[in-house]
C-alpha cells in the first residue's frame, strides 16, 4: 500500500485590495489538474467555485450556517490558517465492485475566525479535489460555546454555471425514496433527494450527493433561483435541523464530475470519503445470492400473516431449503416468521412486532437445524413497521436469537411514512438510528440489508457488514402496482446506485407473474432480468422468483454462475435512462461477465472485447432476447448461444425493446 501525506506547493494565493473590496483567494486542483476548487473570502464573506478544465462547473457559491438563537456563521471572517495537503493510497475492499481502490486527492483546508463579536467563532472548511470530482465539509470545533448548538440551516449552495437535464425524485414524500425518477431541466427543480444526476449543457455528467453521513441530517437540494441549488437539511419533527453538543463535523458534500455518464459509475469518490474499515474480524461477512419466502407474499400467493396461505411455515421453509439445495443457492430469506404480522401490517401505525416469538406453524430452531444439515444459511428478518421504540426495546434479544441460531445476515425493514410516526427517515433522528443498528448488528456478527433505509453515503467502507439496501423502487413494485417502466433500470445505475449497492431483487424469469395479480408484469424481458445482476451491483443478490420457476429453466445457469464479488468493473457504453453495458471481472476466477440493458427502445451494440486478457480464449455464454420479442411480447424467451472469442474481437449484441443481454466469458 502506498501512502503519502505531504504538504504540497500547489496552492495559488492571491490577495487583492481595493477601497471597496478586500479579497483573498486560494485554489486547489485535482491530481490530474482538471478539477479546480477556488475558495474566496471577500469582505469577510466566504464562497467557493469549481471548474473542470476550462469549463466553470459551479460559479460563486455560498458557505456557512444559521443557528438557533445565535448569530449566523456566514460573514465577518478573517482567514487564520490555510493548509494544503495531498493524499495517495490504494486500499482493498473487503468485498465490492472493485477490489483495489485508489484514493488520490489534494486538499485545501481553510480555518476562518469571526473578526469581531462576542464569540470570535472558528470554522474550518475542507475542500478535496479528486480526478473524479470535488467535495467539501465543515468542521466546527469545540470552542467552549453553549452546549446546545442547534443548526437551523446550512447555507452551502451549488451555483451551476449551466442548465442541463436532471434526473430526480422529490424530497419530503411519504414513500421515502420509492418514486419513479423524473427527468427535467435543473432550472425547473424544486426540492430533491440526492444523488441528483445531471447531464449538463456543458457536456459534463455531474452527480451531487454526500459522503459519511453520521450524526447529521440528510442533505436534500432545493433550487433557490436559476440553476443555483442549496443544501436543505431534513428537519426533526420540532423543526430543528441538527442538534449538536457544541461542535460538529458535517458529512462531505460531494460533486462527481465525469466526461462520460459511465465514468460516474466507476468513480469511488463517495467510498474514499468514508473512514477505513473498523471491523477487525470480517470472516463472517459473506457476499451471497439468496432465495426467499418473499416474492410469493408480494404477488399474493402467500400471506405475511398467519392464514391458510401463510408463507413462513416450517413446512414451506423446509421445501425452500430443499430448493436451495437443489438449485445450488446457499442462502434463504424467510419473512413473516415472527408474531405481529396482520393483514394491515403496512398501514401507518405503531405496530407491535415481536422479534423473538415465532408465528404459529413456524419453528425457527427446526428450520435453522434443517438448513444447516442441507448447507443453507437462513437470512433473518426484522420488520419494525417504523415503530422504532418497540424495535429498540427488543433489538438485543432479536439479534442475540439470530446469533445463537448461527444466523449471520438480517434484513431490517422500516415500512411507514415516519419513524415512530413522527420523524422523517432521513432526518438526524433516522441517520443516528440506522447507524446505531448497523453498529449493533456488527457486535452480533450480523450483516445488514436495510429496506426503507437511510440513503447510502458509503458507510460500507467503515462497516463492511453494511451489505445492501433498498432506497428506490425495487422489483416488488412490479408485483402489486403499475410497476416500474422499462427505463427505470436504465436510470438507477446513474442515480440511486451511485450511492451504493441496492437490494433490487432481480431475477423474475416468469415476467408475466402467472401466479400473481391479474395484469402485473415486470416490464422487462427475461434476458434483461439476467443482465441486472451485472448492471446493478450488490454483494447480496436475490433470486427473487418462485423457486419452481427456476427449476429446469435453461437460463438459470447464468444465475448460478454470476458472482457477487468482483475484482474490477468497467462501463463500456452508457446513456442515462437509455442504455448501459457493464462488464465485471470475477474476484475468484479469470472470468468476466457482461450485462447490457436498454429502456423502451431496441438497440444493437458492437462491443469491443479488449477488456479481456490478451492472448487468451474465452467461451462467451450468451443469454440474449429471442428474435422478435419485446418486453411486452413473448418476453420470457431467452436465446442461448456459445461462441469462442478473444480480446481482439468485436461482439454484436442485439437488445429487444425493454430487453437485455447477459454473458459469461469463461476463460478456456
Ligand atoms: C417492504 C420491503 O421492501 C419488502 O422487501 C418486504 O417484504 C416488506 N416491506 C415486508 O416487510
Amino acid at each position: 500500500m502506498l501512502k503519502r501525506l505531504s504538504l504540497v506547493l500547489l496552492l495559488t494565493l492571491s490577495i487583492s485590495c481595493t477601497q471597496q473590496e478586500k479579497k483573498s483567494s486560494y485554489q486547489v486542483t485535482s491530481p490530474n489538474n482538471k478539477n479546480k476548487i477556488t475558495f474566496e473570502l471577500t469582505n469577510g464573506i466566504p464562497a467557493y467555485m469549481v471548474a473542470h478544465g476550462d469549463k466553470s462547473v459551479l460559479n460563486k457559491s455560498h458557505l456557512g450556517f444559521v443557528f438557533k438563537g445565535q448569530d449566523s456563521l456566514s460573514h465577518n471572517f478573517d482567514i487564520v490558517k490555510v493548509d494544503t495537503t495531498s493524499f495517495n493510497e490504494t486500499w482493498e475492499q473487503v468485498w465490492g465492485e472493485k477490489q483495489f481502490i485508489k484514493n488520490n486527492y489534494r486538499q485545501l483546508a481553510v480555518t476562518l475566525m469571526e473578526k469581531s463579536g462576542a464569540q470570535n467563532r472558528k470554522l474550518e472548511i475542507q475542500f478535496r479535489a479528486f480526478d473524479d470530482g470535488v467535495a467539501l465539509r465543515y468542521i466546527f470545533p469545540e470552542q467552549g460555546l453553549k452546549d446546545s448548538l442547534v443548526i437551523m440551516d446550512e447555507l452551502t449552495s451549488f451555483n451551476l454555471n449551466d442548465d442541463g437535464d436532471a434526473w430526480w425524485i422529490g424530497a419530503y414524500q411519504d414513500n421515502r425514496y420509492e418514486y419513479l425518477t423524473t427527468k427535467s431541466p435543473v432550472s425547473s427543480l424544486d426540492t430533491v433527494h440526492t444523488p441528483l444526476t445531471i447531464k449538463s449543457h456543458s457536456g459534463l455528467s455531474l452527480s451531487f450527493h454526500e459522503a459519511n453521513l453520521k450524526d447529521f441530517a440528510s442533505m436534500t437540494l432545493a433550487r433557490i433561483s436559476g440553476t443555483e441549488l442549496k443544501c436543505d437539511l431534513v428537519p426533526w419533527a420540532d423543526g430543528d435541523k441538527v442538534k449538536t453538543n457544541g461542535s460538529f463535523t458535517t458529512p462531505w458534500r460531494t460533486l462527481q464530475i465525469a466526461e462520460k455518464p459511465g465514468d460516474l459509475i466507476s468513480s469511488y469518490l463517495i467510498l474514499n470519503l468514508n473512514d477505513p474499515n473498523k471491523l477487525e474480524d470480517t470472516s463472517w461477512i459473506k457476499p451471497h445470492k439468496y432465495l426467499g419466502i418473499w416474492w410469493g407474499m408480494h404477488i399474493g400467493k402467500y400471506s405475511f400473516w398467519e392464514s391458510p396461505i401463510q408463507g413462513a411455515t416450517t413446512k414451506n421453509a423446509f421445501e425452500h431449503i430443499d430448493y436451495c439445495n437443489k438449485l445450488g443457492i446457499d442462502h434463504l430469506l424467510i419473512e413473516g416468521w415472527n408474531k405481529g404480522w396482520t393483514p394491515a401490517w403496512y398501514e401507518n401505525a405503531m405496530h407491535m412486532f415481536s422479534f423473538t416469538n415465532e408465528a404459529d406453524n413456524f419453528d425457527l430452531k427446526k428450520v435453522t437445524d434443517y438448513a444447516k444439515e442441507k448447507g443453507v444459511s437462513i437470512i433473518g428478518y426484522h420488520e419494525t413497521g417504523s415503530n422504532i421504540i418497540n424495535y429498540l426495546e427488543q433489538i438485543d434479544a432479536g439479534m442475540t436469537l439470530y446469533e445463537n441460531m448461527g444466523i449471520h445476515d438480517v434484513k431490517i425493514g422500516q415500512v411507514g411514512s415516519r419513524l415512530n410516526m413522527k420523524e422523517w427517515h432521513h432526518g438526524q433522528f433516522g441517520v443516528n438510528y440506522y447507524r446505531s443498528v448497523l453498529e449493533k448488528a456488527a457486535e452480533h456478527q450480523l450483516t445488514v440489508n436495510f429496506h426503507e433505509p437511510i440513503k447510502d453515503t458509503g458507510e460500507r467502507r467503515t462497516y463492511p457488514n453494511m451489505m445492501a439496501r433498498e432506497g428506490a423502487r425495487g422489483q416488488e413494485y412490479n408485483a402489486w402496482s403499475d410497476g416500474n417502466p422499462p427505463n427505470h433500470t436504465a436510470i438507477l445505475p446513474f442515480t440511486r446506485l451511485l450511492s451504493g449497492p441496492m437490494d433490487f431483487t432481480p431475477g423474475v424469469l416468469d415476467v408475466e407473474i402467472k401466479q400473481g395479480f391479474e395484469g402485473r408484469d415486470v416490464h422487462t424481458t427475461a434476458a434483461k432480468q439476467l443482465a441486472l445482476y451485472v448492471v446493478l451491483y450488490s454483494p447480496i443478490q436475490m433470486l427473487a422468483d418462485l423457486p419452481e420457476n427456476y427449476d429446469g429453466h435453461p437460463a438459470f445457469k447464468f444465475l448460478q454462475d454470476v458472482p457477487v464479488d468482483w475484482e474490477d468493473t468497467k462501463v463500456l457504453n452508457a446513456e442515462i435512462g437509455e442504455y448501459i453495458t457493464t462488464v465485471r471481472k470475477d474476484k475468484f476466477s479469470d472470468d468476466w461477465y457482461l450485462g447490457s440493458l436498454t429502456n423502451e427502445a431496441g438497440r444493437s451494440f458492437d462491443i469491443d472485447l479488449s477488456f479481456l486478457e490478451a492472448d487468451a480464449s474465452y467461451e462467451a455464454q450468451i443469454y440474449a432476447d429471442a428474435e422478435g420479442i419485446t418486453w411486452n411480447k413473448n418476453a420470457t424467451e431467452v436465446s442461448l448461444l456459445t461462441k469462442e472469442v478473444r480480446s481482439t474481437d468485436t461482439l454484436q449484441l442485439r437488445l429487444a425493446e425493454g430487453g437485455g443481454t447477459a454473458i459469461r466469458f469463461k476463460k478456456l
